[in-house]
């Protein structure tokens, strides 16, 4: 009898190790329906960081200083111009004729409407005294001459009336 038991039990015992297990069974205790698995935050992502172009640093050694540009002092102008005879010869042309009349100094430059036309350029720069004189100018032409008087010869006057 016992032997009988004792064969039982180990068919019982090798039915068992061979009771296959359904897969569907296991996967049921095992995995968890989908909609009931915890939604997971997505991993944090930090974005890159854009390090902005930077100049390359300036050697000092290599870049000269700027240098100013020489100051150019501005052309002094004299205060005063003494009439004297030199004085008078420096204005020679018929655009620049400073002429001496009886002692007198006159700047004609402006005096285009001679109507003895360019006959008195040759004394630009001159003592025109004895041609003026010979010509026999009426009193207009004197007042005329006098409108461009500078002043006596000798006599020093401001640099602004010329
Ligand atoms: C720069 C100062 C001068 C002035 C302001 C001047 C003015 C005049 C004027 C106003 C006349 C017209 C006639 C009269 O009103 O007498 C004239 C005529 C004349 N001038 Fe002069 N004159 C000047 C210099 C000279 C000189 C230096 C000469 C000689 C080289 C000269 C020769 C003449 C001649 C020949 C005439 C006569 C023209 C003609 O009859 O058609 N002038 N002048």
């Amino acid at each position: 009898m016992r032997a009988i038991i004792f064969v039982l039990l180990l068919l019982i015992g090798a039915s068992g190790c061979i009771v296959s297990v359904d897969p569907r069974a296991l996967d049921e205790t095992v995995n968890v329906p989908v909609e009931n698995t915890p939604v997971e935050n997505p991993p944090v992502v930090n974005p890159p960081v854009v390090v902005p172009p930077t100049t390359p640093p300036v050697d000092t050694n290599l870049v000269t200083p700027p240098v100013a540009p020489p100051v150019t002092p501005p052309p002094t102008v004299p205060a005063t111009i003494l009439l004297s005879k030199t004085q008078v010869a420096a204005y020679s042309a018929k655009k620049d004729c400073w002429v001496i009349y009886s002692g007198s100094v006159y700047n004609v430059s402006s005096y285009t409407s001679h109507p003895g036309g360019n006959v008195y350029v040759p004394y630009c720069g001159k003592d025109m005294t004895k041609a003026f004189n010979q010509q026999g100018h009426s009193t207009k032409a004197d007042k005329i001459l006098s409108g461009f008087l500078l002043g006596k010869v000798g006599e020093t006057i401001p640099a602004s009336s010329v």
